[in-house]
């Protein structure tokens, strides 16, 4: 449906047409309709921004079509036109949720009027709807992936926090969801409706961090043409998020806290101490305990900000949350790539499994948007589609940590070096080790009686723990040019 459509509601042919005429001439999409029902059904097939109804007519009358129009719960704008011995009626009609009323007979440029407000009314509850539904998507705790023990503690320490009003320092990596964190608890929180604001202390510099935070007064300095709103006054009755906050200049700390114990701040420039309602959210990658004892940060500022604190877990300590995350991933990219995707391949889940993941979650995300983006459709998600350094990785990090000698080894004294490393590993659990070494139970059990494998046995080729360099080391050079 085009924007600005408009459903012209009435049972005389001659108003509709007139109605249409003036409306069509204005640029608006217009479509006519004689009674409720029929105009009904043609809401149903295309929402229109405004409806434009008569009062009186036979049939369902306007009120009634309100009602049903508004069952449906499409943002639109409903404007009832009645006689002026009606007009208890039409105010009636507003207390049911109609936009506005006409009183026939009624001028051109009244009519205009209506028609623009009610317009925009709808587009402002398109927008409004578009907001809550991406919120409630993006934002609930639900969207928040994780079962790993970790993230249980996180959920349930996120649960407790959203009720209050207290500060939170959410400390995390690099991609562990410290923003997604944040945003979480301001839209489960009582002040939800209020605005959530960001700053990233990083990203400005130091000059403008402070304006931004406490805005100013015209003339508080040159260039300063305006009165300017601060972030603390413009997040009012909801959420300030700094993120980065151990990027926070010296100086701008010990004014942040001030405001924080005061509860008041002055724009620059300004001479009225102006009253906060916000609550304060921080976010950092770096252990801010380390930063005071290196003097880059305030101690009395990290005990006011760190009332709860919340530690996100680093992806590679939650690899059982990664499946989870690929499913979520592949729902949300898939849809805004168009693509079906069937799934991830068995090698593909296990390079990704056993990756250590520096940039966390977001680097896994980007990882599978990059991957959707070049399979083909209805494909899996197999290895190849995998970036070449996290393919690599993986691979690295299964390689045998020791060499081969230069005396040689013999495949038998490989295997029975690996079966002592297994089960060293494993402190002696068969079935684990067994799995380490990807061979069954059974077969396992046969060869540490076969080699006499007994705990505390020790390593017994010797010769794998040489280095071939020591090994070269100890050759004279007509021994190295033979080998
Ligand atoms: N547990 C999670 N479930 C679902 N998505 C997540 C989760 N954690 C992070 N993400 C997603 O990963 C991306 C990075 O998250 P976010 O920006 O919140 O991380 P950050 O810790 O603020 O990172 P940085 O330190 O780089 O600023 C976002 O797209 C976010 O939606
Ligand atoms: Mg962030």
């Amino acid at each position: 449906m085009k924007e600005d459509a408009i459903l012209v509601v009435d049972d005389e042919k001659g108003q509709r047409e007139i109605l249409k005429t003036i409306l069509a001439n204005q640029g608006y999409e217009v479509s006519t309709s004689p009674n409720g029902m029929e105009a009904l059904r043609l809401f149903k097939e295309t929402p229109f921004d405004v409806v434009l109804t008569d009062l009186k007519m036979p049939g369902w009358d306007g009120l009634e079509l309100l009602r049903n129009i508004l069952k449906e719960k499409t943002p639109v704008s409903v404007v009832i036109m009645t006689a002026h011995g009606t007009i208890n009626s039409a105010v009636e009609a507003m207390k049911f949720g109609a936009f506005d009323y006409l009183v026939k007979p009624f001028e051109m440029d009244e009519l205009l009027v209506v028609a623009k407000k009610a317009v925009e009314k709808t587009h402002l509850l398109k927008e409004n709807t578009f907001l809550r539904e991406q919120l409630e998507e993006r934002f609930s705790i639900d969207g928040i992936v994780g079962k790993s023990g970790m993230m249980w503690e996180v959920f349930k320490i996120l649960k407790k926090v959203c009720a209050t009003n207290s500060t939170v320092l959410i400390y995390g990596e690099s991609g562990t969801g410290k923003e997604l964190i944040a945003k979480a608890i301001h839209y489960n929180s009582p002040r939800r409706d209020k605005p959530f604001m960001t700053i990233n202390c990083a990203a400005i510099p130091e000059t403008l961090l402070e304006s931004e935070l406490f805005g100013y007064e015209k003339g508080a300095f040159t260039g300063a043409n305006a009165r300017k709103i601060g972030l603390f006054e413009a997040a009012g009755g909801g959420t300030l998020f700094l993120d980065e906050i151990a990027e926070l200049p010296f100086a701008l700390q010990a004014k942040l806290l001030r405001a924080l114990q005061e509860r008041e701040m002055r724009r620059l420039g300004g001479k009225d101490n102006i009253k906060i309602d916000v609550r304060i959210i921080a976010a950092t990658n770096k252990r801010l305990e380390d930063e005071i004892k290196k003097g880059r940060f305030r101690e009395d500022l990290f005990y006011r900000l760190n009332v709860l604190a919340l530690k996100l877990p680093a992806l590679r300590d939650r690899p059982e949350d990664i499946p989870l995350l690929l499913d979520h991933f592949i729902k949300k990219h898939t849809g805004t790539l168009n693509k079906k995707i069937t799934g991830v391949a068995k090698d593909a889940m296990e390079i990704l499994l056993k990756h250590n993941w520096p940039g966390n979650v977001r680097q896994l995300e980007s990882t599978i948007e990059r991957a959707i983006l070049l399979a083909d459709d209805g494909e899996d998600i197999d290895a190849k589609l995998l970036p070449a350094d996290i393919t690599r990785q993986a691979f690295q990090g299964s390689r045998l940590d020791f060499d081969i000698p230069y005396g040689g080894i013999s495949f038998e004294e490989l295997e029975k070096e690996l079966i002592i490393k297994a089960m060293e590993k494993t402190g002696f659990v068969i079935a684990k080790a067994a799995q380490l070494l990807g061979m069954s139970y059974k077969t396992l059990q046969y060869r540490l009686n076969k080699f006499s494998i007994q705990k505390g046995a020790g390593s017994v080729a010797k010769g794998l723990s040489y280095t071939p360099n020591k090994a070269l080391d100890t050759l004279n050079e007509a021994e190295k040019e033979k080998i």
